[in-house]
């Protein structure tokens, strides 16, 4: 779905999800490449490290998550206790899936305990449960730089594995072929063109983007880093090299505007944004972009089997200790 300023949103949706999340001690947290419209209905809004970090604070029973499946996943590893909803349990991340545990069990084979298994969050319960630690991309380079093993192999993202081997450049990081199809797919001509369009424009780009691309960025880090990386910049041009969904946040942070309903689409006209923004063509999360606000308030109202969270007993225990040693390394 392409986000747009003027997607309605239907107000009788938004007071019965209201409800619906009094009635069943509820809270909703969605990731920035979601439809704004969702965006603007959550409780919070995140990257994949603030949402996994609050998901321990918060006093709920119920988390909505409006996000991919590995998402609630981590949710659930968690919270284990509590329920944890997927409103589109079909919108999954590809690269999740990206790695063969005989190419892990492989490689411990060669380098024993001098060799630690990094593991982006992006992967599934199975995939951390193999792993040593889990990272997203606003702390890899700070996990890895902090591991007492001198060989690692970064699991599943290819790119952000790179990124990180080239800030570490004292450890051996071993690279696996996995990617995210829709970051990989950037490429460095279509942001020479937009530099060339918008030469006062700084890259803003996120670590899952291919080398050549991450070349040309002022500033390489998460959705959250790239949001406030914008926030804070005195420049009026950027060019973001990641899924339009930041869009939403940015626009709000930055120019005050609302990305979301007709109120939001009646300030963006009103409002001559002060900063301006460029995507690459294509950048939509499709799996992202294909979570609804229906599914958001029919997965509170009367939840499908499939929207409820459940990680395979066998991976439960390893896979929480993944997210856990993360939080701990990197201060949660
Ligand atoms: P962030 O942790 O930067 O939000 O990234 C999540 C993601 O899926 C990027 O494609
Ligand atoms: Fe996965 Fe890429 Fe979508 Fe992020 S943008 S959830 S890495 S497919």
């Amino acid at each position: 779905m392409a986000l747009s300023a003027s997607t309605p949103v239907a107000p009788e949706l938004v007071a019965e999800l209201e409800r619906l999340k009094r009635d069943r001690d509820a809270v909703v947290l969605a990731h920035y490449y979601v439809a704004p419209e969702i965006q603007a209905v959550a409780d919070y809004v995140g990257d994949s490290f603030a949402l996994a970090k609050l998901a321990v604070s918060l006093p709920q029973q119920t988390l909505v998550i409006a996000g991919v499946a590995f998402m609630g996943e981590s949710m659930k590893l968690l919270n284990p206790r509590k329920t944890v909803l997927l409103p589109n349990p079909q919108a999954d991340c590809p690269m999740a899936h990206m790695v063969s545990r005989g190419m892990v069990d492989a490689l411990r084979a060669v380098y024993g305990d001098d060799l630690a298994v990094v593991c982006y969050v992006n992967s599934t319960a199975a995939v951390k449960s193999w792993s040593d630690v889990c990272v997203t991309s606003s702390n890899a380079v700070q996990i890895v730089r902090s591991l007492p093993q001198r060989h690692v192999l970064f699991i599943p993202d290819q790119n952000l594995g790179g990124y990180v081997a080239a800030q570490v450049p004292e450890k051996n990081v071993i690279l696996n072929d996995g990617c995210c199809p829709h970051h990989h797919a950037v490429t460095p001509d279509e942001v020479a063109a937009l530099k060339a369009a918008h030469p006062g424009a700084l890259v803003l780009a996120h670590p899952e983007c291919t080398d050549l691309v991450l070349k040309q960025a002022d500033y390489v880090g998460s959705t959250a880093g790239i949001i406030a990386f914008a926030e804070k910049s005195d420049a009026e041009e950027f060019i973001v090299v990641t899924m339009r969904g930041v869009e939403a946040e940015l626009e709000k942070r930055c120019n005050g505007a609302v990305l979301a309903g007709e109120k939001g689409a009646a300030a963006c006209a009103a409002a001559a944004p002060r900063k301006r923004f460029y995507f690459a063509e294509h950048s939509v999360c499709p799996d992202m972009a294909s979570i609804t606000l229906e599914q958001v308030v029919s997965c509170l109202r009367d939840p499908a089997p499939e929207q409820q969270v459940d990680v395979p007993g066998e991976f439960t225990e390893p896979a929480k200790r993944m997210l856990d040693r993360m939080l701990e390394l990197a201060g949660k």
